[in-house]
């Protein structure tokens, strides 16, 4: 069975920002004890962004947003909701969707941050979507940002060559009959949980010296497990979402899988028997946005005319929860 909404609703325009600093797996070899040929052959990333001291997630990810409204051509004050996903929000609370309709001016919103970590944006496209189809509001806009470097331990090689930081903000809207939001599955499982968690810093182990001592505050992950976690549900979650809906591989467009590991992608794509040139890949340059890497890579998907209105395109991710997901649409402009 298909989770169709009751009326159409999709994405309108898309925007991204990324910090100017340029890190490379060479920049990385000096400060840990790791090498390009190592981090490329395994993950596919060759280099990432970092922000300076100081820079949040809103320092980002309002100017991503600011610049999806500029490319649908309308105003923050015609937003009804800001939908921030995070991990890393510029603090605890407010939430960063409070940063972000300040700096914008989104007047007449209101909002919220939601985390699901690597599967954050896609919850949050399905979320917006819903509301919309319901009719209760108009227009949202999603931001997906994160600030990875902030909570990477730099002696960690197995963890800190992963991740960069950016931002990738879409609006949401009615858009025609047949477009848009076509289905979705979406799933948590908190068993996965010890295998990429933040230990420390929450309610559970609030922040003290010795967490901090321990380096508890940064990101905890046993590769291997989850690597063959997302292997396995990112592949399988898109073919049945395929499948149910009586799609084959040639009929995509586009598939645009979360950016953790060119591994993991490589092996979705061929579950979809798809051909490798219909994958957007950017992994290479931005390395593991966690939340921001499918709106980042919608965006500049559509900026290299790589889909166009009326395509079929698939989204997928996995990430820590553990959370995972596919979500089919029709690209709508
Ligand atoms: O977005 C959230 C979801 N996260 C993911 O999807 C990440 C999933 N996991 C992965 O992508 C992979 O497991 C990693 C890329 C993290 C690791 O790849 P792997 O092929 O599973 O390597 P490994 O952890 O089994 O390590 C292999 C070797 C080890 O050395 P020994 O024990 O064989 O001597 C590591 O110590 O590679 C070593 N190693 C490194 N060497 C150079 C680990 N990290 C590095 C490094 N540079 N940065």
């Amino acid at each position: 069975m298909n989770r169709r909404l009751s009326a159409p609703v999709g994405i309108t325009a898309t925007g991204q920002c990324f910090p100017p600093r340029v890190v490379t797996n060479d920049d990385l070899s000096k400060i840990m004890e790791t090498n390009d040929e190592w981090i490329r052959s395994r993950t596919g990333i060759g280099q990432r962004r970092w922000v300076e001291p100081g820079v949040g997630a809103s320092h980002l990810g309002a100017p991503a947003l600011q610049m999806a409204l500029d490319n649908r051509g309308i105003k923050a004050s015609e937003l009804d909701i800001i939908l921030v996903t995070t991990v890393t929000p510029d603090t605890l609370f407010p939430s960063t969707a409070c940063r972000i309709q300040q700096m914008v001016g989104a007047d007449k919103a209101f909002g919220f941050d939601l985390n699901a970590a690597c599967s954050g944006f896609l919850f949050a496209f399905t979320t917006a979507c819903s509301l919309v189809a319901a009719g209760g509001v108009k227009r949202i806009g999603i931001v997906g940002v994160d600030i990875m470097s902030t909570i990477i331990n730099k002696e960690d090689r197995a963890t800190a060559v992963l991740f960069g930081d950016g931002a990738g903000a879409v609006i949401v809207e009615r858009v025609e009959e047949g477009l848009g939001l076509l289905d979705f599955e979406h799933r948590i499982d908190g068993s996965g949980g010890a295998f990429l968690y933040m230990p420390a810093g929450g309610s559970l182990k609030p922040a003290t010296a010795e967490t901090v001592a321990a380096k508890e505050h940064y990101v905890h992950q046993a590769g291997s497990e989850v690597f063959k976690n997302a292997v396995r549900e990112m592949a399988d979650n898109s073919r049945m979402l395929m499948d149910r809906n009586g799609f084959t591989g040639d009929q995509l467009k586009l598939f645009v899988p979360h950016q953790a590991n060119i591994r993991i992608m490589d092996a979705a794509a061929k579950r979809l028997e798809l051909d490798p040139s219909r994958m957007m890949v950017n992994i290479d340059k931005y390395a593991n946005t966690t939340t921001a890497t499918i709106p980042t890579a919608l965006h500049q998907a559509f900026e290299q005319k790589r889909m166009a209105k009326g395509d079929l395109v698939a989204l997928a991710a996995f990430g820590a929860g553990f959370t995972w997901g596919a979500t089919l649409l029709r690209w709508a402009y």
